[in-house]
């Protein structure tokens, strides 16, 4: 490009200056882009920033009754699978496992929204919609032949509160903070993504709202039940610690399961002074 100095400078009586301003202005430009490639080569050659943190999950030795993933020290097991129906609907469960005292600890009042996660066939979700009579109960499974059990049990009975919600294994779909109370009853132990899914959990739960775990006690030799399928009280509270849910309390007045208690804490105030 020709140098026209007149056309830029029009009042510029010495040429030379001229010349010499023009010529810093071109070696600051050359400074510009030098910085600038720099730039571009430092981002280009510098390795991605991993912005998802480690796994929290292993691989380990598969026992029969497990998928070989471990959370924490404990291998989860398989899915129990919609031909299990039936035995979850069982006529001596609520002998065998006092589901009657287990739905009258759960503290659930009228207005309450409620959330049964692994609902199976709903056999916690419809006596538990007949408490929160002017609230809800999301029954949420991964399974749809599940689900749609639970929409046919709703038609027959009239049942109009209970929402039944397709989960995924990562995500339990709960609309945020709303829910007052989410019952888990043998199903936590086989969640493939259980920090997911405790994760999502808090997310729904209202501040306050609280979590109750049922799970067959390990800790007792004389619970038949296959190993996989039962867990301790402090793997369980490890688990829903991870999350910030906080251990109220285990009441063990069933004759096989552990009724364990947690909340999502209060909103933490921002400058408690
Ligand atoms: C053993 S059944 C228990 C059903 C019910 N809670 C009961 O006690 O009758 C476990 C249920 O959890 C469901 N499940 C497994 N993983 C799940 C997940 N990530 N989200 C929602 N449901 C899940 C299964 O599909 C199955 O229906």
């Amino acid at each position: 490009m020709q140098f026209r100095p007149n056309l830029y400078f029009p009042f510029a009586q010495n040429r030379n200056l001229v010349f010499l301003y023009w010529n810093m202005k071109i070696h600051k430009a050359k400074l510009v882009v030098a910085v600038l490639a720099s730039t571009v080569f430092l981002f280009a050659v510098e390795p991605a920033k991993e912005s998802k943190p480690a796994t929290v999950y292993s691989v380990g030795k598969k026992s029969r009754d497990g998928i070989g993933k471990y959370y924490m020290g404990r291998e989860i097991s398989h899915v129990m699978g919609h031909l299990g129906a039936g035995w979850l609907e069982r006529p001596g469960r609520r002998k065998e496992e006092r589901t009657d005292l287990l739905l009258a600890n759960l503290g659930l009042e009228k207005h309450h929204n409620a959330a049964d996660i692994g609902s199976g066939t709903g056999y916690f979700s419809f006596p538990m919609s007949e408490q929160v009579t002017k609230g809800k109960v999301y029954a949420v499974d991964i399974q749809t032949e599940m689900l749609d059990i639970v929409r046919k049990r709703m038609k027959q009975r009239g049942t109009t509160n209970i929402v039944p919600t397709l989960g995924t294994i990562k995500d339990t779909k709960l609309p945020a903070n709303t829910i007052d109370l989410v019952l888990l009853v043998d199903a936590y132990h086989e969640f493939d993504h259980p920090r997911e899914m405790m994760e999502s959990i808090f997310k729904g739960l209202r501040p306050g709202g609280r979590v109750v775990l049922i799970e067959y006690r390990k800790e007792d030799p004389t619970v038949m039940i296959k190993p996989l399928h039962k867990m301790t009280q402090k793997q369980a509270i490890l688990e829903m610690q991870a999350v910030g849910l906080k251990w109220k309390e285990t009441k063990d007045f069933l004759p096989k399961q552990h009724f364990m208690v947690f909340e999502k804490p209060e909103l933490v105030e921002k400058n408690p002074e």
